[in-house]
């Protein structure tokens, strides 16, 4: 079959990787794509719009796609599903009333709370004096978030009440996110470790995907300000048997149940963000897509044909099928502009991209051609990913590889995987 894949990212250069190699799979786009991903075999960038539902509907039609797949939110909360849907063209991605799951912090806080899963308490406002009142009410640490989509940047884990005020008021009063803004969610602290878990859904059933934890600060040791994700790795040891268990009979069994009796049945990749304290896992956060950088570490490690499982998923079939990761770990260290997660520059020439290193493989994200040359054009440029045996091997794969890759002001974390390191050194 054909694929296409919507996006630029690091998370759309690999699912464009995967989706290439797979047996079903005999030619894969990418809309708009990056130059690593036109680096493949077997993968063309079409400088389409992620927005131009119109354009990548024709793209679908002339050139005989089989199967489109959304890698971010915003085409699906801006309704690409639905468009798709008009003309009978299978897209992977979940309908614009589905994808309230990650457009909206509310719905998704209502939500849990009439599904009884398990999640941070919230207090939802627009208005300022009652966000104000609340904040001194319960004090910080606290959390205040953007009801809306604001590039990953509308979450604040505030410390003190002044930061939690300032907060509430960015959005609030000074439409720091615009209409995102507009309304905020705020909720108690959860203290604890955080994971990434994964699935297909096709509505009804579900295939969850190898676990996997992000690293969200810009430093070493999980300090700074918050990023995209500055690495991930999978799986994730947080995620055992007893908290796996939890997840799916907690969290995803009635996510998928209560979004089907709700009338929005979920199909395409759902993503639980989790706080895991004890054994106990709560829902930080929904996201209707895959994860980045979670996707390029665990994508690595997937020994089956995606694109066979999405078409199923699409079919309402995935009772029937099963999913298969390679036993060995996967970490993913991202390499960033200086600046990054504020202010950067970008058109830095890139050394070192070809040097190929078994057990490794780079992914692009903000990356672009000039004269022939491979320059940075974003804020994270690349993802490197190393495979091992272990988390140490693994590690040592990935930094390895991004030990060769140069340019002026480049910044990485030299710590990605460290909570499984950890686990791996705690006795018994
Ligand atoms: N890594 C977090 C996200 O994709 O939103």
């Amino acid at each position: 079959m054909n694929v296409l894949v919507v996006g630029s990212g690091g998370r759309e250069h690999a699912l464009a990787w995967c989706f290439a190699k797979a047996s079903s799979v005999e030619q894969v786009f990418v809309a708009p794509g990056n130059p690593g991903c036109q680096g493949e075999h077997g993968v063309s960038n079409v400088e389409i719009d992620p927005s131009d539902f119109s354009a990548l509907a024709k793209l679908v039609q002339t050139e005989r796609v089989d199967l489109t797949v959304v890698g971010p939110e915003q085409p699906i909360s801006e309704g690409i599903r639905d468009y798709f849907d008009r003309f009978d063209l299978a897209c992977f991605a979940p309908t614009k009333a589905a994808g309230r799951l990650e457009s909206s912090k509310s719905f998704a806080k209502d939500f849990m709370s009439r599904n009884n899963i398990p999640t941070a308490g919230a207090f939802i406002t627009q208005d300022l004096e009652e966000a104000s009142e609340f904040i001194h009410q319960k004090g910080a640490p606290i959390v205040v978030k953007a009801d809306g989509l604001a590039a990953g940047k509308g979450v604040t884990v505030a410390r003190t009440t002044s930061e939690a005020l300032e907060a509430a008021a960015g959005m609030l009063t000074e439409a720091r996110f615009g209409d995102a803004g507009a309304t905020v969610v705020i909720e108690d602290f959860m203290d604890g470790e955080e994971a990434s878990f994964t699935l297909l859904s096709d509505g009804v059933d579900v295939l969850p995907l190898a676990s996997s934890q992000d690293h969200k600060p810009i430093f070493d040791g999980d300090k700074g300000p918050n990023t995209g994700g500055m690495g991930a790795y999978s799986p994730a040891p947080v995620v055992c048997s007893r908290v796996y268990e939890k997840v799916m009979h907690k969290i995803v069994k009635p996510t998928i149940q209560g979004m089907a009796s709700e009338g929005s049945p979920f199909q395409g990749f759902l993503y639980i963000g989790l706080m895991v304290v004890g054994d106990e896992p709560r829902v930080v956060e929904y996201n209707c897509r895959f994860g980045d950088p979670e996707a390029q570490p665990v994508l690595m490690r997937m020994k089956s044909d995606l694109a066979l499982l999405c078409s199923a998923a699409l079919e309402g079939g995935l009772r029937n099928h099963q999913i298969d990761f390679a036993n060995e770990c996967a970490v993913g260290v991202v390499l960033a502009s200086e600046g990054y997660p504020n202010k950067y520059d970008v058109g830095f020439p890139i050394a070192g991209l070809d040097d190929e290193m078994p057990n490794a493989k780079v992914f692009h994200a903000g990356t672009r051609n000039l004269n022939g040359q491979t320059v940075t054009n974003g804020g994270r440029v690349l993802t490197v990913v190393g495979l091992g045996d272990d988390i140490v091997d693994a590690q040592k794969a990935a930094y390895d590889r991004a030990s060769n890759i140069k340019w002026d002001g480049m910044q990485m974390r030299s710590d990605i995987g460290h909570r499984a390191v950890e686990r791996l050194n705690q006795p018994g």
